[in-house]
């Protein structure tokens, strides 16, 4: 029999698809390539994939009455993820459901380092044979490349089967391409001194590659990308299970993520104005399970006990076998790892920062999907990782996204007046990580958040700060705060602070905070003895460190202690691609790295609870 089908109109594309019948609107999107929010991966307990159903919405499921507001259900708000297709329909996807491009942070610190890559290529002009000279022609183009300084170098076979034609096609006259210790092939001279990598930091939430010209060290062209990856679950835990839950769910990561990259690859070509088949090499940091998932290595070890993943090593694959669209005799070179979720990016955050070679006493946070955390000195290194993003990044949040236009990203207390700063000083859409944070050390400053994180009205507020009492709204039952007003926002709705908004930034900045501490008493240092606290990632480059501390978000050091460092894990990659002799270094620090398991000290759990509380003002 025939598979019943159903016509699905998305709007506002009016991308038409046709639909089996049973399958999930979220996953239909999905296939018509609209990226919609799913920070839970689909199971139905975030409220990302909010669409409206402006026809005859379907009954809502448990999960749309536990995550929807009666307000949002009578509008014809479903979860996209909960709704199976079973007739024609149309489907409005609103602009704060959609994956946007977000700004996504490019700059970083890093080092200078000597200029040292991997891949060379050198003009040659080797003496043609003779009868006296009867070389092999292997032999002559090494002794050649021997004259230039590189000595000790191999031919695989199948560069030396069409070396004969080539050597003579090109007359002797070679540009020999040397990828490492191997001749990768021949190229004509003219274009010897176009010779490029590509340094990809590959995020849970956001990929970046910057184009660098191997001859000079010089940074080309820069692009970005969302990882597409995030419409499957924006943490790794929920792309894991997503792999476990799908037969070829890992393929279709893999696919998503290698699509990225090429597409990064294309443009930052044609902001240089050079051809991808000069692009000869490319080296990738990534959180353990973004490494995994590239490289097709199985990801369930990762997210169950003991953690363990398929491999910890640096790798390298080539190109084309990795489906990426450079040279197909390039290389990629993929960072080692510390653990299953201490990753490469760590290590490229290490090397960027130079804590392996000293300083004093350092704490690196980098708060992105996961907060990674590493703390030590050049003797001891101390790394691991908390669940700390995905409430910053916008997820579990009612009102929560990226970091795009029309995010709130400032919220001021001036007396009791609000002042609000949106991303593009265009009308509220949502709040992102650094409003969130904003919004609740407000709050707390203006004692309508207790340091249990219990959000309601003290008893002198109506008198002390009536236009923030105003803004108080649910009553006990279900409190929320007001920071835009329905005619303030592009959508015509209020965008609100929850109750439940701020236990999700206390689990996140506990997480956090306890993480700090575990690693300080493992280390037997404390607070005092931080020298610099170096913030890292999209997220930490934004915040404002004042308000990180009055969260608790941040240990209590001095303001002036807080240093950005911009995207320190794409730094750690454009070293690894200008100086090959930093792979050997990143080996030792991925390795010598002690990585601390938090799940597994049993006096986390109390850390955390204590963390969870938000210091007092006026304690
Ligand atoms: S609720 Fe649908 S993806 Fe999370």
């Amino acid at each position: 029999m025939a598979e019943k089908v159903h016509r699905v109109v998305f709007e506002p594309e009016g991308r038409l698809l046709f639909v089996p019948d049973g399958e999930t609107l979220l996953d239909a999107a999905r296939r018509a390539g609209l990226h919609l929010n799913a920070p839970c991966g689909g199971k139905g307990t975030c409220s990302g994939c909010r669409i409206i159903i402006p026809h005859e919405p379907p009954p809502p499921t448990e999960a749309c009455l536990r995550e929807l507001s009666g307000e949002e259900l009578r509008r014809h708000l479903r979860l996209a993820c909960q709704v199976r297709v079973r007739r024609d329909m149309r489907v409005v996807i609103p602009e704060e459901t959609r994956l946007g491009d977000q700004k996504i942070l490019t700059d970083g610190v890093g080092r200078s380092v000597a200029l040292a890559p991997n891949v060379r290529k050198v003009a040659l002009h080797l003496p043609p044979p003779s009868v006296q000279d009867q070389r092999s022609d292997a032999d002559r183009l090494l002794d050649g490349l021997a004259d230039e300084g590189l000595s000790g170098l191999e031919i695989g076979v199948k560069v030396v089967r069409e070396l004969p034609g080539r050597l003579r096609d090109l007359e002797f006259h070679p540009a020999a391409v040397v990828v490492g210790r191997e001749v990768t092939h021949l190229e004509r001279p003219a274009g010897a001194d176009a010779c490029y990598g590509v340094a990809f930091d590959v995020g849970t939430t956001t990929l970046v590659g910057y184009l660098v010209d191997l001859t000079t060290g010089r940074q080309a062209a820069v692009a970005s990308r969302t990882n597409p990856q995030a419409a499957y679950g924006d943490d790794v835990v929920a792309r894991i299970e997503y792999c476990g839950r799908k037969k070829d769910g890992a393929r279709m990561l893999y696919d998503l993520v290698i699509g990225a990259m090429n597409e990064i690859v294309a443009e930052v070509c044609r902001k240089a104005a050079i051809k991808p088949s000069v692009v000869y090499e490319a080296t990738v940091v990534g959180n353990t399970t973004m490494n995994h998932l590239l490289l097709r290595l199985p990801v369930d070890g990762i997210g169950r006990a003991p953690f363990v993943a398929a491999s910890a090593s640096a790798h390298g694959v080539s190109a084309r076998d990795l489906g990426l669209r450079i040279h197909p005799r390039g290389r990629v070179y993929t960072a080692p790892l510390v653990a299953s979720f201490v990753g490469a990016d760590t290590v490229g955050v290490i090397l960027a920062t130079g804590m392996h070679t000293g300083g004093g006493l350092r704490l690196a946070l980098d708060i992105g999907t996961n907060g990674e955390i590493v703390l030590g000195t050049r003797e001891r290194l101390l790394a691991c990782s908390t669940a700390a993003g995905p409430a910053f990044e916008g997820a579990r949040i009612r009102y929560g996204m990226r970091a795009a236009t029309g995010a709130i990203d400032r919220v001021d207390l001036d007396g009791d007046r609000l002042v609000l700063h949106t991303i593009d000083e265009a009308p509220a859409v949502g709040l992102c990580g650094t409003g969130l944070i904003d919004a609740v050390a407000a709050l707390v400053r203006a004692g309508i958040v207790s340091a249990s994180g219990l959000m309601r009205a003290p008893p002198d507020l109506a008198a002390r700060a009536p236009a923030l009492a105003a803004r108080l709204v649910g009553g006990d039952g279900d409190p929320g705060f007001v920071l835009a007003a329905a005619d303030e926002t592009q959508t015509g709705h209020p965008i609100l602070l929850t109750q439940r908004d701020v236990r999700e930034v206390q689990l996140a900045k506990g997480a956090m905070a306890a993480g700090i501490r575990m690693l300080l008493e493992a280390f037997g240092a404390g607070v005092g003895d931080i020298r610099e606290v170096l913030l890292a990632g999209a997220f930490g480059n934004f915040i404002r460190p004042e308000r990180a501390l009055e969260i608790g978000l941040l240990p209590p050091v001095p303001p002036d202690r807080v240093q950005f460092v911009g995207n320190a894990a794409g730094a750690g990659a454009r070293m690894l691609l200008v100086n090959r002799d930093l792979r050997r270094v990143a080996d030792d620090v991925a390795r010598g790295v002690e990585h601390v398991e938090l799940s597994q000290r049993p006096e986390f759990q109390g850390l955390f609870a204590e963390a969870m509380f938000f210091p007092q003002p006026d304690v």
